[in-house]
C-alpha cells in the first residue's frame, strides 16, 4: 500500500528491499537512542501529507510512543456538535464551549495502539473521523483559550510519556519548541486531495475529487491563518515533500534524519 492508499504496482521483491531499508533504519535510530533518553519527535504538516501513519509507524518501530493531537481537536469537535454548541461557536462565545471540553477530562487509553482518545472515560474514536467533524474542526481548533488547554495537556503527556513522536500542526512551534528532532511533512494540494479520495473510496465512499480539494484547501487557510498556533514550518525543522513518497520512504527519510541528528555514525 503506498502513501495514496493504493496499492503499489512494484513487483514483491522490490517491496521487500524497500521494506527492509526502511526497518533497518528505524532499527539503526533505535539502536543509538538509549533506552532511558527522553526523546521529543515532532511531525507537523497539513492534511493528507501522510504524517499520522508516518508518525505511527516511526514510533513504533524506534520504541516510542505515538500521539495524534488532531484527535484532540476533533474530539472537542465532537463535544460541540454533540452538546449543542454549534451557536456558541458562531456568535464567538467560547466560555460554555471551553467548560464542557474542561469537564470531559480529554485523556488517552495509552493500552490501545493507537491510543484511544476518551472523553468522560468513553472512547471518541469513531466519532471524531465523521465528515461533519472533520467539516467543522479547523474552526474549533482557532479558538485561543481551547488551544492553550490543548497545549496544556499535550505538554503534560510529554511528561508522562517522555519517550514521544508527537504529530500535529503547532507541535514543533508551540508545544515542544525545545524538541531535539522536528519535522515538517508537506505536498502539493491536489497529490493530498488525491491521497485522501483513495482512502475514502478504499473505505467505500464516493468521492468527487474536486470537492475535496476545495476542503483541504480551506482547512489549509482556516489552520494557516489563526492568531494562535498556525499551521507553520518550524524554523529548526526538516522539511519533507511526501509527494513523490509512499508512507515506506517518509519512514525512512525520517529515521535517516534522525540518525542525524542523534549525531552518532550509522553502522547499517
Ligand atoms: O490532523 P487532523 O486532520 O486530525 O487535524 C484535525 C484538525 O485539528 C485540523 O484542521 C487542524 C487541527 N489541529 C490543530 O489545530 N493543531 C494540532 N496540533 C492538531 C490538529
Amino acid at each position: 500500500m503506498n502513501a495514496a492508499g493504493t496499492q503499489s504496482s512494484a513487483p514483491p521483491r522490490a517491496v521487500e528491499v524497500h521494506l527492509s531499508a526502511v526497518k533497518r533504519a528505524a532499527h539503526i535510530v533505535a539502536s543509538v537512542v538509549n533506552p532511558e533518553d527522553p526523546i521529543i519527535i515532532t511531525i507537523d504538516g497539513p492534511a493528507g501529507t501522510g504524517k499520522s501513519t508516518v508518525a505511527r509507524q516511526l514510533a513504533a518501530r524506534i520504541g516510542l510512543d505515538f500521539l495524534d493531537t488532531g484527535a484532540m481537536y476533533r474530539a472537542a469537535t465532537a463535544i460541540v456538535i454533540d452538546h449543542g454548541l454549534q451557536n456558541d461557536l458562531e456568535s464567538g462565545t467560547f466560555g460554555r464551549i471551553l467548560e464542557k471540553i474542561v469537564d470531559a477530562d480529554l485523556h488517552f487509553d495509552w493500552q490501545t495502539d493507537p491510543p484511544a482518545i476518551l472523553a468522560w472515560l468513553e472512547p471518541l474514536n469513531d466519532r471524531i473521523r465523521k465528515p461533519d467533524v472533520t467539516r467543522l474542526v479547523s474552526h474549533i481548533a482557532t479558538i485561543s483559550t481551547l488551544r492553550k488547554h490543548m497545549v496544556q495537556k499535550q505538554r503534560i503527556i510529554g511528561h508522562q510519556h517522555p519517550r514521544l513522536v508527537t504529530e500535529g500542526r503547532d507541535q514543533g512551534s508551540i508545544a515542544f519548541p525545545d524538541a531535539p528532532i522536528k519535522f515538517f511533512l508537506d505536498a502539493d494540494p491536489a497529490v493530498r486531495a488525491s491521497r485522501r479520495a483513495a482512502q475514502l473510496r478504499d473505505a467505500g465512499h464516493t468521492i468527487d475529487e474536486a470537492e475535496l480539494l476545495d476542503a483541504i484547501l480551506e482547512r489549509d487557510r482556516i489552520d494557516s491563518s489563526r492568531a494562535d498556533g498556525p499551521l507553520m514550518c518550524p524554523h529548526d525543522a526538516i522539511r519533507i515533500n511526501t509527494g513523490n513518497l509512499d508512507i515506506e520512504g517518509v519512514v525512512e527519510a525520517l529515521a535517516t534524519h534522525a540518525i542525524k541528528i542523534l549525531g552518532r555514525p550509522s553502522n547499517g
